[in-house]
């Protein structure tokens, strides 16, 4: 193991390109000078197209748990009634910080596996119009589901146009498009581990005006955690405390490969490694645990075969190089979770694919060799618009 480097694919913190870990590696500046300020500019401009925001972002200095407590802490208060949308580890966590800061949350708990629907969120605001907030969760990294924000967002808009809509997008944004403004989100969070292609460290948290202004009257407690510091410390050039700077650094290196390869490839090649995963994961004989139509760009979970020994079968796939989360909360033991996001290549997910199948064909597995791989070749290459002898075939018959 220690003559090559891994192939992590866990859900984040992800592996870093080259220019990234050099980039972490630069000697301090200071903080409160021109060099800094440049480079916060360039970090907060770069990030707006792939928030879909004009507005104001902020950074702050810690990991995305505090983003999602700094959606709750600055825009609501104390007894506020908020609508926890949960549809897996993640969603039951926003919803948890905001019961421990006094709102009074009700929970809409979906299936895992399951996307929030839009019809029953509708009916429950028809039912109860009186929510201060709803929690989203974009990506659930627990399930490997994507929720359908655009359409979630526009009932809440529509049936409920006072509420604040809360989005957590620390395991999404930037490997998809987002379109806060137009969608009408009123927080987005999104953390340094994921997608932006950088260590653990830093969130990212995009607010609405209407966010910015209930700022000003919420009365739940902060100090490090305020967002009206963060802006106005970020609009002198600044951040209100010592920033994770090393991880600042690497994040003004991340967006800038994203900006190289452009916001369309970098979701396109998102797309390829999600369909490769999904289809090699289902030659292997893997069921996968999402409900399809929802299946995340960035993580794909599928069930652990009651027949097979995980712990001797992942120690062997972890041996070969290849890394893998398992399940979280009720799912643990259950499921395996394979993420693809961030600096992820087609042919990382292949090589995950050839490492699973020599390890499945070694414990008896019913595998064909090549089979996987080949399966996910082919799903990337469609993915990617590339006619394949398959896709030809079909068009042929
Ligand atoms: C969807 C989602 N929300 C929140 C978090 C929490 O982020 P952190 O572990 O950085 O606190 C994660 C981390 O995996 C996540 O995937």
């Amino acid at each position: 193991m220690d003559r090559f480097e891994p192939n992590l694919r866990i859900p984040g913190p992800t592996g870093l390109p080259p220019s990234v870990r050099e980039a972490g590696a630069r000697q301090m500046i200071n903080h409160r000078g021109p060099e800094f300020a440049a480079m916060l500019g360039r970090v907060l401009a770069g990030m707006q197209p792939f928030f879909g925001t004009t507005g104001d972002i902020a950074i702050v200095t810690t990991a995305g748990t505090g983003g999602l407590e700094a959606a709750v802490v600055n825009t609501l208060s104390p007894r506020d009634r908020v609508l926890g949308v949960s549809i897996g580890a993640f969603g039951d966590r926003f919803a948890k910080i905001a019961r421990a800061y006094g709102a009074d949350v009700t929970k809409l708990d979906v299936e895992w596996g399951q996307a929030a629907d839009p019809a029953v969120l509708r009916a429950e605001l028809e039912r109860d119009n009186g929510y201060r907030a709803v929690l989203l969760t974009h990506n659930e990294t627990s399930t490997g589901v994507m929720n359908p924000i655009p359409e979630l967002a526009a009932v809440i808009r529509e049936v409920a146009p006072d509420a604040l809509i809360l989005v957590d997008s620390v395991s999404g944004l930037g490997a998809v498009p987002f379109e806060m403004d137009a969608w009408g989100v009123d927080v987005v969070v999104t953390g340094s581990q994921k997608a932006w292609m950088s260590a653990p460290g830093l969130a990212m948290i995009a607010a609405s005006p209407r966010a910015w202004t209930a700022m000003e009257t919420a009365t739940m407690p902060r100090v490090y955690l305020d967002l009206r510091a963060h802006r106005e410390s970020h609009a002198a050039g600044q951040t209100p405390w010592t920033p994770a700077l090393a991880v600042l650094y690497q994040v003004d290196e991340g967006i800038r490969l994203m900006q190289a390869d452009g916001a369309a490839a970098v979701f396109a090649r998102h797309a390829a490694c999600a369909a490769a995963a999904r289809a090699g994961l289902t030659a292997l004989d893997f069921r996968l645990f999402a409900d399809q139509r929802f299946a995340s760009k960035t993580v794909t979970a599928a069930y652990v075969p009651d027949d097979l020994d995980w712990k001797a079968f992942n120690g062997e796939v972890k041996r070969r190089g290849l890394v893998l989360a398992g399940g979280q909360g009720k799912l643990t033991g259950k499921i395996f979770r394979l993420g693809h996001l961030g600096s992820v290549t087609v042919e990382e997910i292949l090589g995950a694919m050839s490492v699973l199948e020599f390890v499945s064909i070694e414990a008896g597995r019913p595998v064909t060799p090549g089979a996987a791989v080949a399966a996910a070749q082919v799903a990337a290459l469609e993915s990617f618009g590339v006619v394949t002898p398959a896709t030809a075939g079909a068009g042929a018959s």
